[in-house]
């Protein structure tokens, strides 16, 4: 089988650094090509001025486009990830395990302990991402999430300890 020559030498690596409310159509943006019901750029600005909201971006190369994010939102010592996103094209190739562990190393760092997190039970991208990253079930919420279709799914509520 080919490969375009670009997808060897085309792709740069992901920049990581923290997102800003300069960020928020960027990750709107995003957050419309990853899930059905969008958060629109003025909910991203209020969440990332919220003293208690800590994100980080992935740029395509130093001040490129945003490709994907992570969103954590809580009060010392316990955080909540309220949202994790990266574009469809740039999937499979460990974007948001980086996220992930960047934004945990730092919130553990800033001394936060632990970090909760709702994922629906079909999921199974963010399942996987979840549980190889050390978060276990804690709990369920039966009917949290509604499909695309409209039927009641659960909601896996899960927790990891980083201190
Ligand atoms: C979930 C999501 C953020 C993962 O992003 P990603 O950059 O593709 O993830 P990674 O490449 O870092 O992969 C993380 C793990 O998930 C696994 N994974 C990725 N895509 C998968 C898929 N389609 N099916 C099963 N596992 C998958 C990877 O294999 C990897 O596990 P591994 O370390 O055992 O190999 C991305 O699929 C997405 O944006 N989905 C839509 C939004 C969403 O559901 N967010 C989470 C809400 S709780």
């Amino acid at each position: 089988m080919k490969f375009p020559i670009s997808q060897w030498f085309g792709a740069r690596e992901p920049v990581l650094r923290t997102a800003t409310t300069a960020d928020a159509a960027a990750l709107a943006a995003v957050h419309a090509s990853a899930f059905r019901i969008a958060w629109d750029a003025d909910e991203f600005e209020r969440l990332l001025a919220d003293r208690l909201s800590r994100a980080l971006v992935a740029v395509d190369g130093t001040g490129g486009a945003a490709l994907g994010f992570i969103l954590v939102r809580g009060v010392k010592p316990e955080t909540e990830i309220l949202s994790v996103a990266v574009v469809p094209r740039r999937r499979g190739r460990g974007l948001a395990r980086r996220l992930l562990e960047r934004q945990l190393g730092q919130l553990a760092a800033e001394g936060f302990t632990t970090v909760f997190l709702e994922v629906e039970e079909a999921n199974a991208p963010a399942r996987r991402l979840y549980e190889r990253n050390g978060f276990a079930e804690v709990g369920r919420r039966a009917g949290y999430y509604r499909t695309a279709s409209g039927a009641p799914a659960t909601a896996l509520v899960m927790r990891r300890d980083i201190a």
